[in-house]
């Protein structure tokens, strides 16, 4: 009974911790891709090519479900995945859909036609690779009618997270902050659309202001992981074993990953 968490690097923790606490008894296999962080700057064949093989480490695992808990492998690589990738009796989800749901007040599931929505102006904070794909536009677009999109691709932030460099992320933050308001006066909500950034979440509210709502996907992908195995029970897959994997350097990145999590987490390699 495990269930997989793919990140390139060590973002996806954030969402990984919020499934542990809200399914504490569900063995979590993760997998951080440290060595070829960040994904934000490749091409999407790139993305591609290593998503399929961190995900299939992932099933080899004994992980039939694989969460995405990486925007950049979500926007660039899981409808290609989905089209002739994965294997009849293995899912891989996104960490999109669960956001846009909350965005746009529906529940999980909600396939109804596109209708208004009070987020008339939402600003998505994202790699460069994820704003460059707009697939959260063309999901968005399926649920929701007159929402004004501004994409501000984020350069740098996830190498200073990975780094441990949390003085140049807080730097680098600020100034995407300024640069999207300059283009969005005065977005009603914020997207960060990458899983590092609620690494630094504050730093966006307060650049932000408090009038913003932003969303951060942690605890949506958790809530929406717990209502999908309840309707799908058997997806959990046969590992029973949680575990940390990393493609990076072990001893490296538990001491960041305990840094973040402030609790001790050991990577093995993977
Ligand atoms: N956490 C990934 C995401 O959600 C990071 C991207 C990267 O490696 O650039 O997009």
């Amino acid at each position: 009974m495990a269930v997989g968490i793919f990140d390139s690097g060590l973002g996806g923790l954030t969402v990984l911790d919020a499934v542990a606490k809200r399914l504490p008894d569900l063995p979590l296999v993760y997998l951080g891709d440290s060595a070829n962080a960040p994904y934000g700057v490749r091409t999407p064949d790139d993305i591609y090519n290593l998503t399929t093989s961190a995900t299939q480490r992932l099933f080899d695992a004994g992980c039939d479900l694989v969460i995405l808990a990486c925007n950049t492998a979500s926007a660039a690589a899981l409808r290609r995945m989905q089209e002739g990738w994965i294997p009849t009796d293995k899912r891989v989800l996104g960490v999109f859909v669960p956001l846009i749901e909350a965005l746009t007040e529906r529940q999980w599931g909600d396939n109804s036609p596109p209708r208004e929505v009070d987020a008339k102006h939402v600003a998505l904070f994202a790699t460069p690779a994820t704003v460059s794909s707009r697939a959260f536009q063309r999901e968005l677009a399926f649920r929701a009618i007159g929402v004004d999109v501004e994409g501000q691709a984020c350069g740098g932030v996830v190498d200073a997270i990975e780094d441990g460099d949390m003085i140049l992320a807080d730097a680098l933050v600020r100034s995407h902050v300024d640069a999207l308001l300059r283009k969005m006066p005065e977005p009603d909500a914020a997207v960060l659309g990458c899983t590092h950034y609620p690494l630094v979440a504050d730093v966006f509210q307060d650049g932000l202001g408090p009038d913003v709502k932003v969303f951060s996907q942690a605890n949506l992908v958790a809530e929406s992981l717990a209502d999908y195995l309840e309707r799908h029970p058997t997806m959990v897959g046969p590992g029973e074993e949680s575990a940390f994997l990393t493609t990076g350097d072990p001893k490296k990145v538990s001491s960041r990953a305990t840094q973040f999590l402030r609790r001790k987490i050991t990577f093995e390699a993977a």
